[in-house]
């Protein structure tokens, strides 16, 4: 691994969760979000644009922590570390995923929403993991209880996640960066709204208590 788990979450605070249709929009939105200090970005695997737009990103801002998200089996995730993702993210973990994630050549963050899928990715070997829905799924209350018996795990929380309550996540113990759509709006995206999502950007991260 280039970048370890450790280094990605520590390289947040927040993280940018990407959904783009047009690959002409990857660089300036990628350099819209660094120059607002984000560096960790997670392109999402929703478009069919999204593996170009990973690669372009890769090679053409190469200072980012470019990441996929909504990676959901073997064959997505080698295709991400293809394109040249740094990282790679999901919502949830099959057996198959996990297994694909602790032989791949980038760090695999699987997602969990219960103790027990916690339990099945510790046992993979897996100690940085998603909590996903946030919100939906206990949000900052359940991931507080889980670090009673799980001290061990470190979360990066997405799903319903924005300015009015990511310091409240931010500030648990076992949570080391948080991941939001919010950052970069679609309607901004459309329309190439680059400041406004810079002022986004620059906003989170002058605002995060960490
Ligand atoms: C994700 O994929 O992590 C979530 O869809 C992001 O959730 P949000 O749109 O509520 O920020």
């Amino acid at each position: 691994w280039k970048y370890s788990p450790e280094e990605i979450f520590a390289a947040g605070p927040v993280v940018p969760v990407l959904v783009i249709n047009d690959v002409e929009k990857a660089v300036p939105l990628a350099k819209a979000l660094m120059a607002g200090g984000i560096k960790v970005l997670e392109v999402t695997l929703r478009t069919p644009a999204a593996i170009d737009v990973i690669r372009r990103i890769a090679e053409e801002v190469p200072d980012s922590l470019i990441g996929a998200g909504t990676v959901t089996n073997a064959q997505q995730l080698k295709a991400v570390v293809d394109a040249g993702a740094k990282f790679a993210i999901s919502p949830g973990m099959t057996a198959d995923l996990l297994k694909a994630g602790m032989e791949a050549e980038i760090p695999l963050i699987p997602g969990i929403s219960s103790t027990s899928d916690l339990m099945k990715g510790k046992d993979a070997g897996y100690t940085h993991m998603k909590f996903f829905p946030a919100e939906a799924s206990g949000g900052v209350k359940a991931i507080k209880s889980i670090s009673g018996p799980f001290p061990d795990v470190t979360f990066c929380p997405t799903g319903g996640i924005g300015p009015n309550n990511y310091n409240d996540y931010l500030s648990l113990n076992n949570v080391k960066c948080v991941g939001g759509s919010w950052l970069a709006p679609d309607d901004a995206i459309e329309s190439g709204d680059w400041d406004r999502i810079t002022q986004l950007a620059k906003e989170a991260v002058a605002g995060a208590n960490v």
